[in-house]
């Protein structure tokens, strides 16, 4: 089977962009990692895709004029790796709507909680303070909207009395690791 070429932009830890390699080590997993990009020099997950051969770049918004040269920029890089996919995976930096047209259908985002539940940041203290029971992480397209495209994997996690916000993501990102290769296979089997 040929695979399909994905990049994967990170802006630290990297777990999930790990979850992925491994996952793509597998002869029937449909896609190969061929570039992480990081917004963030320092960022671990840089070092993880080295060690795996994957080519790697970054670059900073601070040393820009403004975020559409960094995008554009970034465009550039990877024009030439005619990517089937994008994965966002713990990417800090919303991707403006230019951006987006450029990867119409084809961005993918991991976040720590039951979308539409607890957009944007902080979301394992929100659900802390809410009492929820349940919480989780989802799979989603990448739309105009933050943290707003169509669905296409979640995966629930009880919340225990005695969670803390600590104890609660880590029990959150087992699954995160878990879910983001099954939602790549979904995505592109279609
Ligand atoms: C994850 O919790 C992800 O849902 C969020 O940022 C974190 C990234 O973790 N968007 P990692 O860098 O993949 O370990």
């Amino acid at each position: 089977m040929t695979k399909q070429p994905i990049g994967v932009f990170i802006s630290g830890r990297g777990t999930n962009l790990q979850s992925i390699i491994n996952a793509s080590k597998n002869e029937n997993f449909p896609c190969e990692v061929k570039i992480v990009f990081s917004d963030n020099h320092s960022a671990k997950g840089i070092d993880l895709a080295k060690e795996n051969g994957i080519d790697t770049f970054s670059l900073e918004i601070k040393d820009f004029i403004n975020k559409g040269e960094f995008e554009e920029q970034i465009l550039k890089l990877i024009k030439p790796y005619d990517l089937r996919l994008i994965c966002l995976a713990g990417y800090m930096k919303i991707l403006s709507s230019e951006f987006i047209e450029h990867y119409p259908n084809k961005i993918l985002n991991i976040h720590p909680s039951l979308l539409p539940k607890y957009k944007g940041l902080n979301t394992h203290k929100r659900v802390l303070e809410n009492n929820d029971d349940i919480t989780g992480c989802t799979v989603h397209y990448v739309n105009h909207e933050l943290d707003g495209g169509e669905i296409i994997v979640q995966k629930n996690v009880k919340v225990d009395a005695t969670d803390s916000v600590t104890t609660l993501a880590d029990k959150v990102l087992k699954q995160e690791n878990m879910i983001y290769p099954e939602a790549i296979k979904m995505v592109l089997r279609k």
